[in-house]
């Protein structure tokens, strides 16, 4: 989470003193049940409650949807707005002045100038499309088959092949120079405009304010392509998809999301009356994009082109979308064409019918895995069956994980039991004292989680923790690092004091696993913490000693010497052997 100014003994001080059940019931109607609250989480849709809210640690947690924090991560989701917007607002609502350097009302208005400048660039760029200077461009446009009232109805206008076009509307207006030049249309010195003979596609955030442009060149050799607003105090390419202010009521309407590339599809498909349709900006879908999608559905279907480099950025994109729950399918269009170009050629009607045809994700790697390696050798197959199971174990929910891997070894012809071992982690040692709840969940996820709860549990444990000089998981990396900085600013190491200091995935992790309660034998409580920091230590030797062995073997392929890689391998296996 990015913290701004922000230090940690200030916030620790907001939310110390502010009621978490207080401030979520501003919101949504919370129910008290036991020593918690519950509610119908507001950030997915759901029948039965699964919003915990838990006043004791100052955190909340939907087991639903997995989404959790403390009460300034809620404010932030909640009115969508950033870090210290959200710490500033937790403030006011806490009663207290304090100095937070890192927001002030006065961004929200330097924000609004942005804003503003973009709007009034917006205004020139669609004047100048229809005027003498824009014939091209309209002409173009009309040759891709946009009417005037569709571009009218997406705002598109068109910045003139001169260097001074914007800059002196701005001046004959008397306008302030500087908004525009931290808006990214005007230069850093203020001599000449950005955008030149390009197609101006204003990006709207999902209110319906233009906060950048996407140009496209109006000649196809002129680099690049598209070129889009640098990043700034309101366009972010990893926060905004194109379209959203346009599709959002559709989205909650037909409960699914189209995910396709370009501005021109998404400006077709909504032309055609396909409204539920948004793009990411030339970006991999971030995990804000699909946290932001969240609160609209949790379903996507990903719309590609079936060329290689269409295929590869779905890919990367599955493994994000599964992993954040969403409920995922893809669909392929023939090589060569994106969904403008498709319903331009074979009309919506054909389109549909393709879309009818979506796989789901699984029925989608395992095509285009089984094209790369050849199924029908061992080696092939194992091959096959670890890229999936890559992206199987990203699902969250257990269920749905244990249903895939069912559905996974039917299509390979393998045992269920065999291919439980590809999940992400190496598989369970007998006579460990942790017995794992569900035996899908990776042991050493468990460990951590095990491990994180004994550790929020009491005081004690933190200590012991900090000075272990095994290896550590990612995730408890970043705990062990914020625990220690909290200790040094003197603040206590409390749930919502590490979900502060964390990025989302490890602060709903934090939050969920606070909420359990299963380490009640205290007796046991020293062997427990032990063995988790052992099996954690041993996994991570594990999972290197596998990367290694993957290099040698691509190392071996290509006849590259792998002598350093065997080497790093045996003292590895040696630490593994260890006590
Ligand atoms: P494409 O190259 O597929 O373009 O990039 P397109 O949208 O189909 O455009 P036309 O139909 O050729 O005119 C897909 C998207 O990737 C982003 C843009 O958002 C674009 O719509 N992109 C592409 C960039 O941001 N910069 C680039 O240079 C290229
Ligand atoms: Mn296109």
């Amino acid at each position: 989470m990015a913290k701004g100014f922000i230090s940690s003994s200030q916030l620790d001080n907001i939310t110390a003193k502010l009621d978490i059940a207080e401030v979520i019931s501003e919101y949504v109607a919370l129910k008290k049940s036991g020593k918690n609250f519950k509610a119908l989480c507001p950030f997915h849709e759901e029948k039965t409650p699964s919003f915990v809210v838990n006043p004791e640690k100052q955190i909340f947690h939907c087991f639903g949807c997995g989404i959790g924090g403390n009460a300034i991560k809620f404010l932030m989701l909640v009115e969508n707005i950033s870090f210290p917007q959200a710490a500033a607002l937790a403030a006011k609502k806490a009663g207290i002045s304090i100095d937070i350097s890192g927001y002030r009302p006065e961004d929200e208005e330097k924000q609004e100038k942005l804003i503003k400048a973009n709007e009034f660039a917006s205004q020139c760029y669609q004047e100048a499309l229809f005027s003498q200077q824009g014939k091209r461009a309209a002409e173009y446009l009309s040759g891709r088959n946009l009417t005037e009232k569709e571009i009218s109805r997406f705002s598109i206008g068109f910045a003139p092949n001169m260097r001074d076009c914007l800059l002196k509307k701005i001046s004959e207006e008397k306008l302030d120079k500087d908004s525009f030049i931290k808006a990214g249309l005007i230069n850093g010195e203020g001599t000449s405009d950005v955008f030149r003979n390009r197609i101006m596609f204003p990006i709207f955030d999902f209110r319906g304010k233009i906060t950048g442009f996407g140009g496209r060149a109006l000649d196809d050799e002129h680099m690049p392509k598209y070129l889009n607003t640098g990043e700034n105090a309101v366009f972010s390419k990893g926060k905004l998809l194109y379209g959203l202010n346009w599709a959002k009521q559709a989205v909650k309407e037909k409960d699914f999301v189209f995910i396709v590339e370009g501005y021109f599809d998404v400006i077709r498909m909504h032309i055609n009356g396909i409204e539920n349709c948004v793009a990411p900006m030339g970006t991999s879908l971030t995990d804000m994009h699909l946290r932001f999608l969240k609160r609209f559905t949790e379903k996507i279907l990903l719309v590609f082109d079936s060329d290689e480099a269409g295929i590869r950025a779905s890919l990367r994109n599955l493994e994000s979308v599964v992993s954040k729950g969403f409920e995922t399918k893809i669909s392929m269009l023939p090589a060569g064409f994106d969904p403008d170009r498709f319903i331009d050629e074979y009309g919506i009607d054909a389109f549909r019918k393709m879309m009818e045809k979506s796989v789901d994700f699984l029925d989608f790697v395992l095509s285009i895995e089984s094209q790369r390696h050849d199924i029908n050798t061992p080696k092939g197959k194992s091959s096959v069956a670890r890229e999936i199971m890559r992206i199987i174990s990203a699902i969250p929910d257990e269920i749905e994980k244990t249903e895939y891997i069912k559905i996974l070894s039917k299509k390979l012809g393998l045992k269920e039991s065999v291919i439980e071992n590809y999940l992400h982690y190496t598989a369970q040692e007998p006579g460990s004292s942790i017995k794992p709840e569900n035996k899908i969940s990776s042991p050493d996820t468990y460990a951590e989680s095990l491990l994180l709860e004994i550790l929020l549990s009491g005081g004690e444990y933190w200590t012991p923790f900090l000075e272990w000089n095994g290896y550590l998981s990612r995730r408890m990396e970043i705990v062990a690092r914020t625990s220690k900085e909290l200790l040094m600013n003197n603040i206590d190491i409390t749930p919502a004091n590490l979900i502060s200091n964390v990025d989302e995935d490890t602060g709903r992790w934090i939050s969920g696993t606070s909420l359990k309660e299963t380490v009640r034998e205290n007796g046991r409580k020293q062997q427990i913490f032990q063995d988790c920091l052992k099996k954690i230590h041993k996994s991570c030797i594990s999972r290197q000693v596998d990367e290694i062995k993957k290099t040698i073997n691509e190392k071996k392929d290509t006849g590259i010497p792998y002598n350093d890689e065997v080497e790093k391998i045996q003292g590895l296996l040696f630490e593994l052997k260890k006590e």
